[in-house]
């Protein structure tokens, strides 16, 4: 007799990076609180995800150096790594009582004043990159779009030279850099490179902070330099490390964002007719929707605090759980017809931002870029079409978008 064997949930399983849907209805619809052979919980449903992630005492970050050798062994020095050593003191995971001191600091100075502000340029931005490629007929729209938009805004938002010739380096880096943020094994070289790249980052933020300190501007540069008193400010070293997290963070999830999305409206084109019909109106909802539909950060995770339950599942304390927002946006529990793609409003909420502590700090930022985004494509570009047939999703499990998208118009 053949004993089929237990499906373990592998991140790096090629098969998910072209569609992960399949898998993610499955683990949820039959294993929803999942032990993974690679050594944690990966859990899929809506209502489970939530709670982990608004569990405020329950679940956390955990011990950092012991989360990451759970990837590799238990004598894996973690920290003479510098990728790893930025991931463990970027704010996203840590603790309280560290996490909220520098998440104060950080929202005190990206305010929702500065994002609304950002409006005029970011308008100005997207027109300036449509005009750039609009009597071409054709583009790739990742690069030549996707990308610049969420780079551009963020040069502008942290006061950084769009033309300085560091800039492309930099935008590599953060890909390159944040593989530290997948939880597995990474190769010899992928490390080395991860490593290489983050100090470059750390080189580059440096400099920009130092130059702030001698001559400050109207930037979020200068108000991170500046946010809280003598006594609780950030130190030069935690400057740089929330400055590579922003960049990164800030372009990075908002570029894919907005490619899944043009890459979903093609895929189901009566909802792009529909966007055309009332730009204006209907962006904002269609940025949720792409949001729910096709997230750019897939999953999250998290480390049992104490001995908990999820799902009518022990998690004993010490433990990862890999939280599959993907899965849980799908979740027909929550989600009507949850498989199609529809920019009327829903009831529900989306777990793309996460929730809790950690929620997004851009989400508001990503929210704007997006609306524009959609908008302005919609408006004046109401018949670009994108080829179906090759969409090249870039490799890796947790960041999901597009390395390229050839459109026409
Ligand atoms: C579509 C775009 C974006 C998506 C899907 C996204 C998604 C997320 C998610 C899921 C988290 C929580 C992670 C966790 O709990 O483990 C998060 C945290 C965070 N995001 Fe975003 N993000 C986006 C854009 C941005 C932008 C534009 C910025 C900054 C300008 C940003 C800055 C941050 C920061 C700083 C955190 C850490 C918050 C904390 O730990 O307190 N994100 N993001």
């Amino acid at each position: 007799m053949s004993v089929v064997p237990r499906y373990s949930f592998d991140p790096g399983d090629t098969a998910l990076t072209a569609d992960p849907y399949p898998t993610f209805a499955r683990l949820r619809e039959t294993d929803p609180v999942h032990w993974s052979d690679l050594g944690y919980w990966v859990i899929s449903r809506h209502a489970d995800i939530r709670s982990v992630m608004m569990d405020r005492t329950g679940f956390g970050q955990g011990d950092f150096v012991r989360n990451i050798q759970l990837f590799y062994d238990p004598d894996f020095d973690v920290l003479s790594n510098s990728a790893y050593r930025w991931l463990s003191e970027v704010f996203v995971m840590q603790d309280p009582p560290q996490h909220t001191r520098v998440r104060r600091l950080v929202t005190g100075a990206l305010t929702a004043k500065r994002v609304r502000a950002m409006e005029p340029r970011i308008r100005a931005i997207t027109d300036w990159l449509i005009d750039g490629f609009i009597r071409d007929g054709s583009a790739d729209i990742i690069t030549q779009f996707c990308y610049r938009l969420p780079v551009l805004v963020m040069c502008d938002m942290l006061g950084i030279d769009p033309g300085n010739p560091q800039l492309p380096q930099i935008v590599d880096a953060i890909g390159q850099s944040f593989i530290v943020f997948e939880a597995r094994r990474l190769s010899e070289s992928e490390l080395a490179t991860a490593n290489r790249e983050m100090d470059r980052m750390d080189a580059f933020f440096e400099e920009l902070f130092e130059a702030r300190r001698r001559e400050p501007r109207d930037d979020l540069t200068t108000a991170l330099a500046l946010s809280g008193d003598s006594a609780d400010a950030l130190t030069p070293h935690e400057l740089t490390t929330v400055a590579t997290g922003l960049f990164g963070a800030g372009f990075e999830t908002t570029a894919h964002m907005i490619g899944n999305g043009l890459l979903t409206f093609a895929r189901f084109p009566d909802q792009w007719t529909r966007l055309c019909a009332d730009p204006e109106g209907l962006a904002p909802a269609a940025v949720e929707e792409v949001l729910r539909f096709e997230s750019s950060l897939i999953g999250g995770y998290r480390t049992a605090l104490a001995d908990a339950e999820v799902g009518g599942q022990k998690i004993k304390v010490g433990q990862r759980v890999l939280a599959l927002i993907g899965a849980g946006n799908r979740d027909p529990r929550v989600f009507s017809d949850p498989d199609r793609f529809d920019i009327g409003p829903r009831a529900e909420q989306h777990l793309s931002f996460g929730g809790g502590i950690h929620f997004c700090a851009g989400a508001e930022l990503a929210r704007l870029e997006g609306a524009i985004a959609f908008e302005r494509l919609a408006e004046r570009l109401p018949g670009l079409r994108v080829d179906l047939e090759r969409p090249a999703w870039r490799e890796g499990f947790l960041f999901r978008g597009l390395s390229r998208l050839a459109a026409r118009w």
